[in-house]
């Protein structure tokens, strides 16, 4: 293969410079994912750029971290490779950056290396998913979360957390939810001017306003001058730890469950 690591970089470079010549461009075989990605893409140049700018979310293999493992055959938000490209330079809302940085050269190169994760095999995880599925019942998740339309929506829906975060990420959120917050979490307490308090997740904030969801997931729109006092939590999780309600076969089962979640895909 062309991007194979065994090939020597000097003669890398210049395979890729005879690629990237016009005069080449008419052999250049039909686009067809993996390969059309290495065409012209220099996978060492998209690797330091990873290294830099995604191993912080995906981890410096790309097994995955905050953000998803990578090193699957099918990526769920880029099945081809201009999905791909529009992935790494829009980012994904709210929980990946958009990578407005990145000159196209470096996009197609990120690409290339991204796609070179798919040969890596994930590593199979120690639960069994199955058995996950009555922890999760058990352990009253769904009074706070949504999975396939079921459950309360407190917290983030989990429909497709297994395409949105890693294992190990997954697992931190159990045991130490204050530790993983989804990107511009925030709880907050109010009291209203008569007096009451009102906790809950900041949805909306502006200037002048703030608007909250409370635990019973009813929707709050305050004016800010009014309130007497604004605290936010910052750092803290209305979830409770479980890290000592269950025992590790049974964490090791829930996560199996959740990272088996991957929404309609
Ligand atoms: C701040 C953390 C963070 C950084 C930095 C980050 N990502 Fe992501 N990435 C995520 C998260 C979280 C997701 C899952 C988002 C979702 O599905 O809602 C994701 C998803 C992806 C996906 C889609 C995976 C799939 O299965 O469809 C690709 C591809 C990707 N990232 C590549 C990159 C690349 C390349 C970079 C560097 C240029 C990068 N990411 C930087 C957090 C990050
Ligand atoms: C009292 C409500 C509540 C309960 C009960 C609860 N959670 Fe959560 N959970 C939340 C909130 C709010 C967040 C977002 C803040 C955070 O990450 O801690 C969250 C975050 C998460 C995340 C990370 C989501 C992401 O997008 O990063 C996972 C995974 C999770 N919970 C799983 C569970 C599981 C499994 C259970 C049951 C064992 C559970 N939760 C019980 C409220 C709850």
């Amino acid at each position: 293969m062309l991007m194979s690591p065994t090939v020597r970089s000097g003669t890398l470079v210049m395979l890729i410079a005879l690629l990237r010549s016009p005069a080449t461009t008419v052999a250049v075989p039909p686009p067809s994912s993996v390969q059309a990605s290495a065409i012209g893409a220099d996978v060492t140049a998209g690797k330091h750029l990873f290294e830099r700018h995604c191993a912080v979310c995906h981890g410096i293999e790309g097994k995955g971290g905050r953000g998803p493992g990578l090193n699957r055959a099918q990526l769920a938000h880029a099945p081809d490779d201009t999905a791909l490209k529009s992935v790494i330079s829009d980012g994904i809302s709210p929980d990946m950056p958009a990578g407005w940085f990145l000159t196209d050269e470096d996009v197609a190169n990120l690409a290339a290396y991204v796609r070179s994760f798919s040969n890596i095999p994930s590593e199979p995880l120690p639960g069994d998913a199955v058995r996950g599925a009555g922890v999760y019942a058990k352990g009253g998740c769904s009074n706070c979360h949504i999975v396939a339309g079921a459950g309360f929506g407190y917290g983030p829906e989990l429909s497709n957390i297994g395409i949105r975060r890693s294992a190990p990420y997954i697992r931190k959120a159990i045991v130490k939810p204050g530790a993983t917050m989804p990107e511009g979490f925030l709880l907050v307490e109010a009291i209203t001017p008569s007096g009451d308090k009102i906790e809950g997740i900041r949805v909306n904030e502006d200037t002048f306003s703030i608007q909250i969801k409370d635990a019973t997931g009813q929707f709050h729109s305050l004016r800010k001058q009014d309130l007497k006092e604004l605290q936010k939590l910052r750092g803290e999780s209305p979830m409770p730890s479980y890290g000592g309600v269950f025992n590790t076969s049974e964490l090791d089962d829930l996560v199996a469950y959740l990272a088996s979640l991957r929404g309609k895909q």
